[in-house]
């Protein structure tokens, strides 16, 4: 396990050809996915099925042998064992019943409950029972920030307009909820390590929602909180932890820190500029824009290669896109880039 290409990276070690997986790998773009995600009307039904969170989390490697595998669940299950009341409804995205709307509702939200989320850590078991020995399993969760942002917002929005008045009239019970959701997310991702996991990743989705001020304020505080409580404890203190920003408002080199073994660059980033900065202290991860692959093979073909040979070099590199890839992508196209990259 500890030679696998993408352990060997977050490790800052050279690999000859980058070792490769792709955020939300798992999916709506798979035809595989679509047979099995059509006998649940509600998705978070289907992720409280271990044995199904397991053969979901194989597809993609089965299909594309990758380097990494990622457990199948979400980052919307914390929120839910809060009892927020989550579903995501055909074609509608997450929706809370029961959002965070005011101070109260922070006062009054029951204690973290980890037991609550046992349907995850038996699914990180079934995962490495089907997964070969040698391959790495990534868990996860959302940032606090995200989190809060989701809870508060009570689902997806354009510009979470509520969550951006909550942050103006109550930073301070927000900041409540941020440290409650700190805990939560350690507590969460200690036991995903105790149930098998190799790696973790830190989604901050709406870190972009953010001003470069706010930004260290609400959001990158407490994942430092997260990642010490992660550094402190024995049981996690050496799985490595990716941190993902979405479209930051602030310089990547001034958001990473000692905690983190790796950053995922969003699309947008240039990954020739932080490779000189990061180089021998992070790993990098990423980023090729996930519109990429709606393009022509050769258009595939050029903008992976051209990543590859900035980062031929680079001591901790793993290809991935810079966000998820999404529903209307052709699996073929992933071949593309996948035998692009191992060319
Ligand atoms: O392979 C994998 O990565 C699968 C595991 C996984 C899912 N969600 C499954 C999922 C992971 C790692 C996530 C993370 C996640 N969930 C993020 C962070 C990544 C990012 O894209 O920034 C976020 C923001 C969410 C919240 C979420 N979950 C939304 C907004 C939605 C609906 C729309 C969308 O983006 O897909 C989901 C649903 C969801 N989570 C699906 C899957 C496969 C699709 C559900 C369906 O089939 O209807």
């Amino acid at each position: 396990m500890k030679d696998s290409k993408f352990l060997r990276a977050l490790n800052l070690q050279v690999n000859s050809t980058p070792p490769v997986w792709l955020m939300r790998q798992a999916g709506r773009y798979l035809p595989e996915y679509q047979k099995i995600r059509k006998n649940y009307s509600n998705f978070l039904d289907m992720c409280k099925q271990p044995r199904t969170c397991a053969e979901l989390a194989l597809q993609p490697i089965d299909r594309f042998s990758l380097d990494a595998s990622i457990l199948f669940s979400d980052i919307l299950t914390i929120p839910d064992a809060f009892n927020l009341g989550l579903a995501f409804h055909e074609g509608e995205g997450p929706k809370f019943s029961n959002p965070i709307s005011s101070p109260q509702d922070i006062k009054k939200l029951i204690p973290f409950d980890v037991n609550a989320l046992d349907y995850v850590f038996k699914a990180v078991e079934e995962t490495k029972k089907l997964l070969p020995k040698d391959l790495p399993l990534i868990g996860f969760c959302g940032s606090p920030w995200t989190l809060a942002a989701y809870s508060i917002e009570g689902g997806s929005s354009k510009n979470f307009n509520k969550t951006k008045r909550f942050m103006q009239e109550h930073p301070k019970e927000l900041k409540e909820f941020l440290e409650i959701l700190s805990n939560a997310c350690y507590e969460y991702l200690r036991q995903q390590v105790l149930s098998g996991v190799n790696a973790l990743q830190i989604f901050d989705s709406w870190a972009d929602l953010l001003s470069s001020n706010d930004l260290e304020k609400f959001s990158l505080q407490y994942t430092l909180k997260l990642t010490s409580l992660l550094k402190a404890d024995p049981i996690t203190s050496n799985v490595p932890i990716i941190l993902f920003e979405k479209s930051p408002k602030k310089n990547i080199i001034e958001i990473v820190y000692e905690d983190i073994a790796c950053i995922s660059l969003y699309w947008q980033e240039d990954i020739s500029i932080v490779n000189e900065v990061l180089r021998n202290k992070y790993a990098i991860q990423g980023n090729l824009d996930p519109k990429v692959l709606l393009g022509s093979d050769e258009l595939i073909w050029d903008e992976t290669q051209k990543i590859c040979n900035i980062m031929n070099e680079y001591p901790g590199f793993i290809f991935n896109l810079g966000h998820g890839i999404t529903p209307d992508i052709n699996p073929d196209k992933v071949k593309v880039m996948i035998n692009a990259l191992r060319a």
